[in-house]
């Protein structure tokens, strides 16, 4: 049953239009509610949601634990500055502390992905001293200033160039290229250990592994950009998986179901190389924000979530595989983060989705990808593949 939109879908639309920037390719429907795993425009059309909002609403939509704890929260306390200590924040880095890495379980707390991402490269300077970053070709990090200059690709950063911190960008998966570009002034390495945007492109052990010694054997530290991958690859953090540590792990998007947040998570080492007045935030570390990040981290272990979606994610690659449809070039990912790359643009099959009611996001030109919420069960991969099959044959 959809709630009617309070204002028609051209009203919504002219007033977007006309009082915000036009910085986004709109997709023509209003989206005005969320109930598990669908989503409805203001028509009352329902969609299979197969995108969780750019990978944020891992528990799907007005889920009753986390309505319940948000709204219990929003009684007690929503705001309390880091200036002063807090219940839900200290809960929050308690449970961080036990799905970290062993070494890197210190957080600071903020907003974003983007804003994660400059807290990583400011920690950085301050403990090396050194002014360089290198990162991979088709990386993406942000667009403010400092994570922009870590991002690759020129459309985003030509407008604003000089960007303020000097990187160098190397072909992804190439070690002998990294060693090369790694010198005496480089500050970190900084890596999406699966790169999202540009069409999910997983990195090979053996590139983690040997970006790791390179940062060691020359001083530099080794961040790993989990902001997409983060939760949704069968566990916490997808770099662990190759046996790796790095010195800092950026994370957001799915960590409080679409609450904003970002999570820098550091060693002694680089905490230590902030003193206090350092860095900082006003929103950082709400208690609104921790609560809802608590009970979305619990949801994913006590459901069970962080399986199903690796379950369920090698069956959507293997079953999209086994369409055999022509159009396909290859489909790749994990858990579910998956990039299903097309011998075609891929507008006309993200358009054919959205008409039969499912809504994917498109990665590069040729790429369509799918991070679904990860309560989704066989019913909702069964309907995927469904449509899928019948939009390429279209
Ligand atoms: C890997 C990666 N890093 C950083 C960001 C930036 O995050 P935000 O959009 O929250 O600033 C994104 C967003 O898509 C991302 O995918």
């Amino acid at each position: 049953m959809a709630i009617p939109a309070m204002r028609s879908l051209e009203e919504i639309q002219q007033l977007e239009h006309d009082y915000s920037l036009p910085l986004y390719a709109k997709r023509e429907i209003a989206l005005v509610r969320g109930e598990g795993a669908y989503l409805y425009d203001s028509t009352g059309k329902s969609y299979l949601d197969a995108m969780s909002n750019y990978g944020v609403a891992v528990l799907g939509h007005a889920d009753p634990e986390f309505t319940a704890a948000l709204t219990d929260q929003l009684s007690m306390l929503s705001t309390c500055h880091q200036s002063f200590y807090n219940d839900q924040r200290a809960e929050l880095l308690a449970k961080i502390a036990t799905i970290a890495p062993e070494g890197v379980q210190r957080a600071f707390l903020s907003n974003s992905g983007a804003e994660a991402i400059e807290a990583a490269l400011k920690f950085a300077r301050a403990t090396t001293g050194k002014p360089k970053i290198v990162a991979a070709m088709r990386g993406y990090h942000g667009r403010t200033m400092g994570a922009l200059s870590a991002t690759a690709d020129n459309k985003y950063r030509a407008p604003f160039e000089p960007l303020p911190i000097p990187a160098t960008h190397v072909s992804f998966n190439d070690l002998d290229a990294l060693e090369v570009a790694v010198d005496g002034e480089t500050a970190a390495i900084i890596l999406e250990p699966i790169q999202g945007e540009a069409g999910i492109y997983p990195a090979t052990p053996e590139y983690l592994k040997g970006a790791r010694e390179i940062a060691t054997a020359k001083g530099a530290l080794l961040i790993a950009d989990e902001i997409q991958s983060g939760f949704r690859t069968g566990i916490p953090f997808s770099i662990v998986d190759a046996g790796v540590i790095p010195d800092m792990i950026a994370t957001a998007k799915a960590v409080a179901n679409g609450f904003p947040i970002g999570l820098t998570l550091t060693t002694d080492a680089i905490s230590s190389a902030m003193p206090g007045g350092a860095h900082g935030t006003t929103f950082g570390g709400n208690p609104l924000a921790c609560r809802a990040a608590i009970v979305t981290l619990n949801a994913l272990e006590q459901r069970g979530l962080y399986s199903r979606a690796d379950a369920l994610g090698a069956q959507i690659i293997a079953r999209i595989e086994e369409l055999g449809n022509p159009k396909v070039r290859q489909v790749r990912g994990r858990g579910f983060m998956i990039g299903l790359e097309l011998k075609e643009r891929v507008t006309p099959t993200l358009r054919g989705l959205q008409e039969r009611g499912v809504l994917a996001l498109t990665a590069s030109s040729t790429s369509l990808r799918f991070l679904p919420p990860m309560i989704w069960e066989q019913e909702q991969v069964d309907e995927l593949i469904a449509v899928l099959g019948e939009v390429l044959s279209a």
